[in-house]
């Protein structure tokens, strides 16, 4: 694996080999210090992360390997004009794979095109975060046992969130069933292929697993328009329990106001898991960016 922009670009052997390495960091996620001292990570974040980037950055230290980066893009010379390629170039000449999250869809592949060393897309606007995906998997089968036969439920914003952009192309081929629940008109767009919608009644009742994501705030003009779709769909105990719902419920996290805090207690909740699984898949996907790269 020499780049993870897009989940298309890993073959399904690849989520695999990148699912079983993290089953092995999970089970020991200390003790591979040895593994990577001579490498740097650069976590270049141009836009909001509490876990993707600490993850990554835990991982990448549990690997032994060094991080340098910024968090904050107006403390760099981005704020002075300088152009994402441009920064982008700097940071891989001081390191060996640049974790990139950017407000613009396509910034991970620009960036990709203009450096040597791996790229990491985590996150690009309304585009893409394939190694949320890949710790979505990684929960999914923790909690379901297999993948095959399920059937998943997305909900919220499909329509600006990346998580499912990236989620569900990965869902169908794993032969899981994927049905949407919209918040409003925040439907997936229509490179998503068709993906029917159901009421959020009959996906609590008829899943496996609901997954669940927030309005996105940030990416909408008017925010009139995001007032009026906000709170439109909401995940609490009194629905599960009403529907009967054996659905295990995810959600990549942040959570505003569509899922509430009193599903935490519940056996179903697993986002505290993903938070907990992102540590040993981004484990897995450094350790084989790096190793690829020699
Ligand atoms: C997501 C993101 O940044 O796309 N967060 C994350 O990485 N876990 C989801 C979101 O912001 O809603």
């Amino acid at each position: 694996m020499q780049t993870l922009v897009s989940l298309d670009d890993l073959a399904d052997g690849d989520i695999e080999t990148i699912l079983e390495d993290a089953s092995a960091y999970h089970a020991d996620p200390r003790g591979h210090r040895g593994r990577f001292p001579d490498r740097i990570v650069c976590s270049a974040f141009f836009e909001p992360s509490t876990r993707t980037r600490l993850s990554f950055e835990a991982a990448a230290q549990r690997l032994g390997a060094q991080v340098i980066g910024f968090s904050d893009a107006a403390a760099t010379s981005t704020s002075k004009g300088e152009r994402l390629e441009d920064t982008v170039r700097v940071v891989s000449a001081l390191s060996d794979a640049v974790v990139l999250r950017h407000p613009e869809e396509g910034a991970a592949r620009r960036a990709a095109a203009v450096v040597d060393v791996p790229v990491v897309n985590a996150g690009d606007g309304v585009g893409e975060h394939p190694t949320q995906t890949l710790v979505d998997l990684f929960t999914l089968r923790q909690a379901l046992g297999g993948l095959e036969g399920r059937r998943v439920a997305i909900v919220g914003d499909l329509l600006y969130g990346r998580t499912v952009h990236s989620l569900v192309p990965a869902l169908r081929r794993f032969g899981i069933d994927v049905v949407q629940v919209p918040g409003g008109h925040l439907e997936l767009p229509a490179a998503s292929g068709h993906v029917p919608k159901v009421g959020l009644e009959e996906a609590a009742a008829d899943s496996d697993a609901l997954y669940v994501t927030r309005v996105q705030r940030e990416r909408f003009r008017d925010p009139k328009e995001w007032e009026a779709v906000r709170g439109q769909v909401r995940v609490d105990r009194a629905l599960l329990e009403r529907t009967g719902s054996e659905a295990v419920v995810l959600h990549p996290l942040p959570r505003v106001d569509e899922l509430a805090d009193d599903v935490d207690a519940l056996p179903a909740a697993k986002y505290f898991d993903q938070v907990r699984n992102g540590l040993p898949v981004r484990m897995a996907v450094l350790a084989n960016l790096l190793e690829a790269r020699g």
